[in-house]
Protein backbone atom coordinates (compact mmCIF):
# COMPACT_ATOMS: atom_id res chain seq x y z
CA UNK A 1 0.00 0.00 0.00
CA UNK A 2 1.44 3.66 -0.87
CA UNK A 3 2.36 5.80 2.31
CA UNK A 4 -0.52 8.42 1.48
CA UNK A 5 -3.25 5.81 0.97
CA UNK A 6 -1.61 4.26 4.67
CA UNK A 7 -1.78 7.65 6.37
CA UNK A 8 -5.18 8.43 5.11
CA UNK A 9 -7.21 5.25 5.98
CA UNK A 10 -5.29 5.21 9.55
CA UNK A 11 -6.35 9.29 10.52
CA UNK A 12 -9.60 7.93 9.00
CA UNK A 13 -9.78 5.27 11.67
CA UNK A 14 -8.64 7.52 14.58
CA UNK A 15 -10.61 11.04 13.81
CA UNK A 16 -13.89 10.47 16.56
CA UNK A 17 -10.91 10.28 18.97
CA UNK A 18 -8.07 12.09 18.05
CA UNK A 19 -8.49 15.46 19.76
CA UNK A 20 -9.14 13.87 22.99
CA UNK A 21 -6.14 11.57 22.41
CA UNK A 22 -4.16 14.19 21.44
CA UNK A 23 -4.86 16.13 24.66
CA UNK A 24 -4.37 13.37 26.98
CA UNK A 25 -0.99 12.72 25.60
CA UNK A 26 0.89 16.03 25.21
CA UNK A 27 -1.27 16.67 28.70
CA UNK A 28 -2.85 19.53 26.85
CA UNK A 29 0.64 21.60 26.56
CA UNK A 30 0.03 21.37 22.41
CA UNK A 31 -2.34 24.07 22.95
CA UNK A 32 -0.07 26.58 24.08
CA UNK A 33 2.81 25.12 21.26
CA UNK A 34 0.06 25.84 19.02
CA UNK A 35 -0.41 29.41 19.60
CA UNK A 36 3.54 29.73 19.79
CA UNK A 37 3.65 29.12 16.23
CA UNK A 38 0.78 31.10 15.40
CA UNK A 39 2.53 34.31 17.09
CA UNK A 40 5.40 33.38 14.30
CA UNK A 41 3.14 34.24 11.34
CA UNK A 42 3.00 37.99 11.26
CA UNK A 43 0.78 38.24 8.23
CA UNK A 44 0.15 41.19 6.17
CA UNK A 45 -3.70 42.42 7.74
CA UNK A 46 -6.52 41.16 6.13
CA UNK A 47 -5.00 38.29 3.86
CA UNK A 48 -6.23 34.88 4.16
CA UNK A 49 -3.90 31.83 6.36
CA UNK A 50 -3.65 28.09 4.99
CA UNK A 51 -3.64 25.53 7.47
CA UNK A 52 -2.04 22.26 5.54
CA UNK A 53 -2.96 19.02 6.84
CA UNK A 54 -5.45 20.40 9.08
CA UNK A 55 -7.08 17.35 10.34
CA UNK A 56 -9.60 18.43 13.28
CA UNK A 57 -8.56 21.84 12.92
CA UNK A 58 -6.69 22.46 16.06
CA UNK A 59 -4.50 24.68 14.37
CA UNK A 60 -7.15 26.61 12.12
CA UNK A 61 -8.62 27.24 15.33
CA UNK A 62 -6.21 29.02 16.60
CA UNK A 63 -5.11 31.38 14.00
CA UNK A 64 -8.76 32.50 13.95
CA UNK A 65 -8.63 33.26 17.81
CA UNK A 66 -5.69 35.02 17.44
CA UNK A 67 -6.77 37.37 14.97
CA UNK A 68 -10.49 38.31 14.80
CA UNK A 69 -10.27 39.56 11.32
CA UNK A 70 -8.48 36.86 9.70
CA UNK A 71 -10.24 34.59 7.16
CA UNK A 72 -8.39 30.67 7.10
CA UNK A 73 -8.80 27.92 4.98
CA UNK A 74 -7.62 24.33 6.36
CA UNK A 75 -6.98 21.32 3.85
CA UNK A 76 -6.76 17.39 4.16
CA UNK A 77 -6.86 14.22 2.40
CA UNK A 78 -9.03 12.64 5.31
CA UNK A 79 -12.29 13.38 4.80
CA UNK A 80 -12.94 11.87 8.44
CA UNK A 81 -10.93 14.19 9.98
CA UNK A 82 -12.58 16.70 8.29
CA UNK A 83 -15.98 15.86 8.88
CA UNK A 84 -14.47 16.73 12.74
CA UNK A 85 -13.45 20.26 11.89
CA UNK A 86 -16.59 21.21 10.23
CA UNK A 87 -18.61 20.08 13.27
CA UNK A 88 -16.46 21.76 15.20
CA UNK A 89 -16.54 24.96 13.26
CA UNK A 90 -19.54 26.69 15.06
CA UNK A 91 -17.66 29.79 16.52
CA UNK A 92 -15.97 30.65 13.07
CA UNK A 93 -18.03 29.47 10.33
CA UNK A 94 -18.05 32.68 9.23
CA UNK A 95 -14.00 33.09 8.24
CA UNK A 96 -13.00 29.71 8.76
CA UNK A 97 -13.05 26.91 6.05
CA UNK A 98 -12.38 23.27 5.66
CA UNK A 99 -11.29 22.06 1.53
CA UNK A 100 -9.93 18.59 0.58
CA UNK A 101 -6.99 17.95 -0.88
CA UNK A 102 -3.05 16.91 -0.76
CA UNK A 103 -0.87 19.34 0.20
CA UNK A 104 1.24 17.77 -2.40
CA UNK A 105 -0.74 19.25 -5.04
CA UNK A 106 -2.71 22.12 -2.93
CA UNK A 107 -6.20 23.02 -5.01
CA UNK A 108 -5.50 26.53 -5.16
CA UNK A 109 -3.79 29.47 -7.10
CA UNK A 110 -0.36 30.49 -7.02
CA UNK A 111 0.47 33.44 -4.26
CA UNK A 112 -3.00 33.25 -3.00
CA UNK A 113 -1.98 33.12 1.25
CA UNK A 114 -0.82 36.02 3.27
CA UNK A 115 0.31 32.70 5.89
CA UNK A 116 0.79 28.90 5.61
CA UNK A 117 0.99 26.51 9.06
CA UNK A 118 1.66 23.17 9.15
CA UNK A 119 1.21 21.22 12.36
CA UNK A 120 2.22 17.75 13.49
CA UNK A 121 1.78 16.49 9.83
CA UNK A 122 5.64 17.34 7.94
CA UNK A 123 6.20 13.57 9.17
CA UNK A 124 3.28 12.15 7.46
CA UNK A 125 4.03 13.59 4.12
CA UNK A 126 5.60 11.12 1.10
CA UNK A 127 7.68 13.64 0.42
CA UNK A 128 8.96 16.62 2.44
CA UNK A 129 10.63 18.94 -0.58
CA UNK A 130 8.00 18.39 -2.82
CA UNK A 131 5.48 19.65 -0.25
CA UNK A 132 7.27 22.50 0.82
CA UNK A 133 7.88 23.55 -2.92
CA UNK A 134 3.83 23.25 -3.19
CA UNK A 135 3.28 25.04 -0.07
CA UNK A 136 5.96 28.32 -1.43
CA UNK A 137 4.18 28.38 -4.63
CA UNK A 138 0.67 29.21 -2.71
CA UNK A 139 2.07 32.08 -0.88
CA UNK A 140 2.72 35.66 -1.55
CA UNK A 141 5.73 37.10 -1.91
CA UNK A 142 7.13 38.23 1.88
CA UNK A 143 4.88 35.65 3.57
CA UNK A 144 5.83 32.95 5.98
CA UNK A 145 5.00 29.28 6.05
CA UNK A 146 5.44 28.22 9.87
CA UNK A 147 5.76 24.39 11.10
CA UNK A 148 4.83 23.09 14.05
CA UNK A 149 5.92 19.37 14.77
CA UNK A 150 7.89 16.61 16.86
CA UNK A 151 11.52 16.84 16.39
CA UNK A 152 15.03 14.97 18.41
CA UNK A 153 16.35 16.78 21.27
CA UNK A 154 19.70 17.32 20.96
CA UNK A 155 20.24 16.76 24.31
CA UNK A 156 21.36 12.67 24.41
CA UNK A 157 19.83 12.22 28.00
CA UNK A 158 16.93 14.18 27.30
CA UNK A 159 16.21 12.40 23.99
CA UNK A 160 16.11 9.19 25.86
CA UNK A 161 13.71 9.75 28.31
CA UNK A 162 11.46 11.63 25.50
CA UNK A 163 11.83 8.74 22.94
CA UNK A 164 10.63 6.64 25.72
CA UNK A 165 7.83 8.18 26.24
CA UNK A 166 7.23 8.70 22.26
CA UNK A 167 8.00 5.08 20.87
CA UNK A 168 6.69 3.08 23.97
CA UNK A 169 3.80 5.31 26.32
CA UNK A 170 2.53 6.96 23.40
CA UNK A 171 1.46 3.39 22.02
CA UNK A 172 -0.29 2.25 24.57
CA UNK A 173 -2.48 5.26 25.86
CA UNK A 174 -3.45 5.91 21.88
CA UNK A 175 -4.04 2.12 21.65
CA UNK A 176 -5.94 2.63 24.72
CA UNK A 177 -8.33 5.61 24.25
CA UNK A 178 -8.65 5.00 20.06
CA UNK A 179 -8.79 1.14 19.95
CA UNK A 180 -6.65 1.58 17.11
CA UNK A 181 -3.07 -0.29 17.43
CA UNK A 182 -1.80 0.59 14.05
CA UNK A 183 -1.94 3.93 14.28
CA UNK A 184 -0.25 4.46 17.67
CA UNK A 185 2.52 2.16 16.32
CA UNK A 186 2.64 3.91 12.94
CA UNK A 187 3.09 7.21 14.66
CA UNK A 188 5.95 7.07 16.76
CA UNK A 189 7.95 5.50 13.98
CA UNK A 190 6.68 8.55 11.58
CA UNK A 191 9.84 10.20 13.48
CA UNK A 192 12.51 8.02 12.40
CA UNK A 193 13.06 8.68 9.48
CA UNK A 194 12.03 12.43 9.68
CA UNK A 195 15.25 15.20 9.66
CA UNK A 196 15.83 16.35 12.95
CA UNK A 197 15.70 20.18 13.22
CA UNK A 198 18.70 21.39 11.54
CA UNK A 199 18.04 19.00 8.66
CA UNK A 200 14.50 20.35 7.82
CA UNK A 201 15.63 24.24 8.37
CA UNK A 202 18.60 22.64 5.58
CA UNK A 203 14.91 21.01 4.00
CA UNK A 204 13.06 24.42 3.87
CA UNK A 205 16.13 26.62 2.28
CA UNK A 206 16.36 24.02 -0.63
CA UNK A 207 12.92 24.33 -1.41
CA UNK A 208 13.55 28.01 -1.70
CA UNK A 209 12.56 29.87 1.65
CA UNK A 210 14.51 32.84 2.84
CA UNK A 211 15.47 33.68 6.28
CA UNK A 212 14.76 29.96 7.99
CA UNK A 213 15.16 29.81 11.59
CA UNK A 214 13.89 27.39 14.06
CA UNK A 215 12.82 27.48 17.96
CA UNK A 216 12.87 24.41 19.93
CA UNK A 217 10.23 24.01 22.80
CA UNK A 218 10.61 21.84 25.91
CA UNK A 219 14.33 20.84 24.79
CA UNK A 220 13.90 19.58 21.53
CA UNK A 221 10.42 17.46 22.04
CA UNK A 222 8.48 20.06 19.54
CA UNK A 223 10.13 22.57 17.20
CA UNK A 224 8.57 25.72 14.82
CA UNK A 225 10.18 26.13 11.87
CA UNK A 226 9.89 29.82 10.18
CA UNK A 227 10.59 29.94 6.40
CA UNK A 228 9.72 33.19 4.20
CA UNK A 229 8.88 33.67 0.16
CA UNK A 230 11.13 36.11 -0.90
CA UNK A 231 9.68 39.00 -1.78
C1 LIG B 1 -1.25 14.29 13.09
S1 LIG B 1 -2.59 14.95 12.16
C2 LIG B 1 -2.40 16.67 12.46
C3 LIG B 1 -3.68 17.43 12.40
C4 LIG B 1 -3.60 18.88 12.81
N1 LIG B 1 -2.74 19.65 11.96
C5 LIG B 1 -3.19 19.05 14.26
O1 LIG B 1 -2.27 19.86 14.51
O2 LIG B 1 -3.76 18.41 15.13
C6 LIG B 1 -1.98 14.75 10.51
C7 LIG B 1 -2.98 15.13 9.43
O3 LIG B 1 -2.27 15.23 8.19
C8 LIG B 1 -3.12 14.79 7.15
N2 LIG B 1 -2.28 14.50 5.99
C9 LIG B 1 -1.19 13.70 5.93
N3 LIG B 1 -0.65 13.73 4.69
C10 LIG B 1 -1.43 14.58 3.96
C11 LIG B 1 -1.38 15.04 2.62
N4 LIG B 1 -0.44 14.60 1.77
N5 LIG B 1 -2.30 15.92 2.20
C12 LIG B 1 -3.29 16.35 3.05
N6 LIG B 1 -3.39 15.96 4.33
C13 LIG B 1 -2.47 15.07 4.79
C14 LIG B 1 -3.83 13.59 7.78
O4 LIG B 1 -5.01 13.27 7.10
C15 LIG B 1 -4.09 14.10 9.20
O5 LIG B 1 -5.35 14.73 9.31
Amino acid sequence: MQKSTYVREMFATIAPTYDFTNRVMTAGIDEAWRRRAIRELQAEPGGEILDLCCGTGDLSFAAARADRGRRIVGVDFCEPMLRVARQRNRKFADRVSFVEGDVMALPFAEQRFSGATMGFSMRNVVDIGATLREIRRVLRPGARFVNLDVSKPPNPLWRRVFYLHFYKIVPLIGTLLSGSKKAYTYLPNSLTNFPDADGLATRFAEAGFEGVRYVRLLGGIVAIHVGTKAP
